[in-house]
């Protein structure tokens, strides 16, 4: 019987980075990358095509996009809110785009400064771009759990999204618990809700770790059918513009966890290990 297996999508490089205070050189971001991709992660958020003035951290996207290149058998995605974004972003040479809307109207406020409705607006001229490129779009659904500013967050509305953002021609959801407080049980309501709209084929699962959760909650969107999940290599990362969120999930432990399990997810764990020792002293974290 062939090996089960699953996909995992490194987003440290953005994710993780973009809420990093300190200054980042963008031949770190690169040297970054390229050890993710060594390691064997076939999927990396390199960046995020987003305004300077919001997300100073991510300024130095064009350059690191363009640097990333391209490598066989890895495709290099950047975050992008908008057209201008994704007009960007295709110039600089990503192979994948991402959109960003949320569960909560008062969380895409802060992140985005515009309702649900209208970030879903916004990425029409996104899509097309894509499609003209011939690149695929994920649509992240962030607070699926939880909101810093609502609180917890109906499952049906976490479906509701993920449906218009299918219609829109997301070939990918990742359904985002961007607080991290997220429980097993909240988890597998949330993904059975938005199972009732979507394929587990084109789902995905982004868990912080907030409350130490995050691999339970991951095994429980398994045991629902998602066999793609997100890691921020050495945990790092939280938004910007959610209070109280801490790291996303470790890459590494995300690995660790498939690979314990016997499911196979194609990353070499050592160079793995090596990679976000890296990063943490780059960036003053041990
Ligand atoms: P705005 O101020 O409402 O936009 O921001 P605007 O259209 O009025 O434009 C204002 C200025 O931004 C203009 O420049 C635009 O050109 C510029 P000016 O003329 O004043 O010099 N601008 C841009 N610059 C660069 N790239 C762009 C871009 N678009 C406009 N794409 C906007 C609206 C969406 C741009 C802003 O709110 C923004 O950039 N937000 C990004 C916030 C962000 O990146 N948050 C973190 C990522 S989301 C997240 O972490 C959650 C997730 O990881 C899942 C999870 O963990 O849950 C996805
Ligand atoms: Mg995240």
């Amino acid at each position: 019987m062939a090996q089960a297996s699953v996909t995992i999508v490194e987003v440290g490089p953005r994710d993780g980075l973009q809420n990093e205070k300190a200054e980042i050189a963008t031949q770190d971001k690169l040297a970054l990358i390229g050890k993710l991709a060594d390691a064997g992660l076939a999927r990396i958020e390199a960046t995020a095509f987003v305004s300077p003035r919001w997300v100073p951290q991510m300024a130095d996207h064009a350059a690191v996009m363009r640097g990333a290149g391209r490598r066989p058998g890895v495709a290099f995605s950047a975050l992008v809110p908008n057209e201008k974004g994704a007009e960007a972003a295709l110039a600089a040479g990503a192979q994948a785009l991402a959109v960003f809307t949320a569960a909560s109207e008062s969380f895409s406020r802060r992140n985005t400064n515009c309702s649900i409705a209208e970030s879903i607006e916004r990425f029409r001229p996104v899509m097309a771009l894509a499609e003209r490129a011939g690149v695929p779009v994920r649509g992240y659904v962030s607070c699926a759990l939880d909101c810093p500013y609502e609180g917890p967050i109906a499952p049906e509305a976490v479906a509701t999204v993920a449906a218009e953002l299918l219609a829109l021609g997301c070939s990918e959801i990742a359904l985002s618990d961007t607080l991290g407080r997220g429980t097993p049980e909240r988890t597998a309501a949330m993904v059975e809700a938005a199972l009732r709209r979507a394929p587990a084929a084109m789902l995905a699962g982004h868990f912080h770790d907030t409350s130490g959760r995050a691999i339970a909650n991951v095994a429980a969107a398994w045991e629902l059918g998602l066999r793609v999940f997100d890691g921020s290599v050495g945990g790092l990362g939280g938004c910007p513009y959610a209070p109280g969120a801490a790291g996303n999930l470790a890459t590494e432990r995300l690995v660790a966890h498939f690979e314990a399990s016997g499911i196979a997810t194609g990353v070499d764990l050592t160079q793995l290990d090596e990679a976000a020792t890296w990063i943490a002293t780059r960036i003053g974290r041990s």
